[in-house]
């Protein structure tokens, strides 16, 4: 029998590890070649805003950089400092909304990648964010930004899934575009996640809203923050060697932001 339940998938830490933090590897490889590549300053200090179960942040906390973060989940909060205390590291992960917020003492980068930061749902929440971050980043220092771009010309991706395993435990998840609502730019997502265990079948039903960005309007947005500038440009492939250029077709962008 199918339990189901209408909740956010951030409410349950250990299915969004299991289901997203299986393939870290290549996201941390990329931001320590950004910041190497990037950086105008020797990145110690790194901070994650929206970081959530610390999928990628603990790694990088276990790689020696000094890591802290903020999420508005609490369990995503617990859970990520359980973890972090667990690999001896302090718990230095926090309830915060990154619409608005400072840092003690600051840091040399910060990361947002998969989205997080499409959740701030208006424009002032979202220069809030950036004014945040800009505020708290060492001078030469960087933002890495990966969000998805609505594309001007051709078919958006319209759903995606994932799928993870581990022993007798397994997770679905299916996501779907329900449609963008032009007023507020807010597209509207459906989510349903299914754990399987041997002895039960839980659906979680999630929805959740993303705030649409073309490459104008991205570009709008940074012109209010003046102090961030684009150093350079990428896709979710996390290439390196492989900076990309913005086209209308453009979806999964991966922006290196500067503090001057
Ligand atoms: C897609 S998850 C990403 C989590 C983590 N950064 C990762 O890469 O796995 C998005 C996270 O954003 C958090 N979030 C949403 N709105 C937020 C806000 N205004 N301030 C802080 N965190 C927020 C959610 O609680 C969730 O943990």
């Amino acid at each position: 029998m199918t339990e189901t339940v209408e909740a956010s998938i951030y409410d349950y830490p250990q299915y969004y590890e299991l289901l997203f933090g299986s393939d870290v590897a290549a996201e941390n490889r990329f931001l320590k070649k950004c910041f190497q590549k990037h950086a105008c300053c020797e990145v110690r200090r790194i901070f994650e805003p929206a970081c959530g179960t610390g999928r990628l942040l603990v790694k990088l906390g276990r790689a020696g950089f000094d890591v802290a973060g903020n999420d508005l989940n609490a369990k995503a909060v617990e859970y990520c400092n359980r973890r972090l205390k667990r690999a001896g590291l302090p718990e230095s992960v926090v309830v915060g909304d990154m619409a608005d917020f400072q840092v003690d003492g600051g840091f040399d980068a910060a990361f947002n990648t998969i989205n997080s930061f499409r959740h701030l749902a208006t424009e002032r929440q979202a220069v809030g964010h950036l004014r945040s971050i800009a505020g708290g980043l060492t001078a030469g220092g960087l933002y890495v930004l990966g969000i998805h771009l609505e594309p001007t010309d051709g078919q958006p991706i319209q759903e995606e899934s994932w799928s993870s395993r581990r022993g007798n435990l397994v997770v679905n998840s299916y996501m779907w575009s329900k449609g963008i609502d032009r007023a507020t730019r807010l597209e509207h997502l459906g989510m349903n996640i299914d754990v399987y265990t041997p002895a039960r079948h839980l659906r979680i039903v999630d929805h959740m809203e993303y705030r649409t960005y073309r490459w104008s309007q991205f570009q709008s947005l940074l012109k209010k923050v003046p102090e961030l500038e684009i150093a350079e440009t990428y896709d979710f492939s996390y290439r390196i060697q492989c900076p990309i250029q913005i086209t209308s077709r453009a979806e999964d962008v991966v922006f290196v932001l500067r503090r001057k």
